[in-house]
């Protein structure tokens, strides 16, 4: 039986995956829609003193061509519109109706945390992540939190600055490090209007989703390989692929938020659902069997000599690796049964493999 519970500083998930702060955990119902579509923990929009203001528009689509938007998003969003009171007398008690873990989500400054977080703890949220999106500060927000709650705490990482120097000096205060929110700032601009696409005071936003995904990962094994304590991978989760990869970086579990903005709330239900086949599939027990096994290969020993190997079995002469074969090493001709690599002509440079969709082509 594959089992992809997931436990982590006394927080026990049904699988690895969670809400992240943002859209998609915006007040109680839309968490309580996302344990309907089967999250396993729940991260609250980010909370604080007042409400925010946000500027409008505050989301665009980072579009494939002119349809798709499975790249991500910028978002010049804020952290939550609705009061901190709303949310103490209504928004988390509903979240908690669902009977899963809830994480709340505060900011910014340490006398912010120290004011909202007893507050927090009282209401009966699980744990709380504090964002240092727009302050910096890490530690004395830490220390602030930490001295004034009993629940878990922990620090959500922005990919800005050395992240492994920052995890460590959070480890003394935090039972796990978040990573990462949004990067930027970025542009895009609308081309029919000749305008910003969002309406912030420069025009500019903060980029999330799958084009973040491999800041994100660096920075988690960077810091997986550097901290003792949990690790929680967030930037571009939209699969169970995406959940086995950031597992195998070290992530302890994962949170979703621009492929939940883009796909609706059942996306939960089915990256759980595909993280159990593919562990199925490998054969493999459950997610503890392959966290941080990427790790050790981080020094270089990640090499290829040339050429890759091809299964055949696996190969469906589809056409795809020679187009992107620079070096013109790759001969494939479906009419002829033909698979051929020229061992003189290949480069190593391993761009075969990525590409290829059945995943017939590897190291040696
Ligand atoms: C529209 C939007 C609003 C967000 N609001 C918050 C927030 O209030 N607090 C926070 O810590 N992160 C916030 N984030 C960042 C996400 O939680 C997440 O860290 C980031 O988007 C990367 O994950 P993703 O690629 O799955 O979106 C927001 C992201 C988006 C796209």
């Amino acid at each position: 039986m594959t089992d992809i519970t997931t436990e982590f500083a006394g927080l026990k998930l049904k699988n690895p995956v969670m809400t992240a702060a943002g859209p998609s955990s915006r007040d109680g119902m839309t968490l309580l829609n996302a344990a309907a579509g089967g999250v396993g923990g729940l991260v609250a929009k980010t909370v604080s003193v007042k409400p925010a203001d946000v500027p409008h528009p505050n989301m665009a689509a980072l579009k494939e061509g002119r349809v798709g938007s499975r790249r991500g998003i910028l978002n010049a969003e804020l952290w939550s519109e609705l009061s901190i009171e709303q949310w103490l007398e209504k928004e988390y008690a509903i979240a908690l109706s669902s009977g899963l873990p809830l994480v709340a989500s505060v900011g910014y400054t340490p006398e912010e945390v120290s004011l909202l977080g007893p507050k927090l703890e009282k209401a009966g949220v699980h744990a709380i992540e504090f964002s240092t999106h727009y302050v910096g500060g890490h530690t004395k927000i830490a220390k602030a939190l930490r001295e004034v709650v009993e629940i878990p705490i922990f620090a959500k990482l922005s990919p800005k600055g050395d992240v492994v120097e920052i995890a460590k000096s959070l480890e003394p205060y935090v039972d796990g490090i978040v990573g990462i929110n949004t990067y930027g700032p970025c542009l895009r601009i609308d081309i029919e209007t000749g305008k910003p696409m969002l309406g912030s005071s420069d025009g500019y936003g903060w980029m999330s989703g799958a084009a973040l995904k491999p800041i994100a990962l660096r920075c988690i094994a960077e810091i997986a390989k550097s901290v003792k304590i949990p690790v929680i991978g967030v930037g571009g989760v939209a699969s169970g692929a995406d959940v086995i990869e950031f597992t195998m970086a070290g992530a302890a579990a994962t949170q979703v938020c621009t492929a939940a903005i883009l796909e609706g709330h059942t996306i939960y239900g089915r990256i759980a659902r595909e993280t159990t086949e593919w562990l199925k599939i490998h054969g493999y027990d459950s997610l503890k069997d392959i966290r941080g096994v990427a790790l050790p290969y981080m020094d270089g020993s990640a090499t290829l000599t040339p050429p890759p190997m091809v299964d055949m079995e696996k190969c469906t002469l589809c056409g795809l690796c020679p187009k992107s074969c620079v070096y013109g090493a790759i001969t494939v001709d479906k009419g002829k049964d033909l698979f051929k690599i020229d061992r003189d002509l290949c480069q190593a440079c391993g761009m075969c493999i990525s590409v290829c969709p059945y995943h017939a082509l590897s190291v040696d």
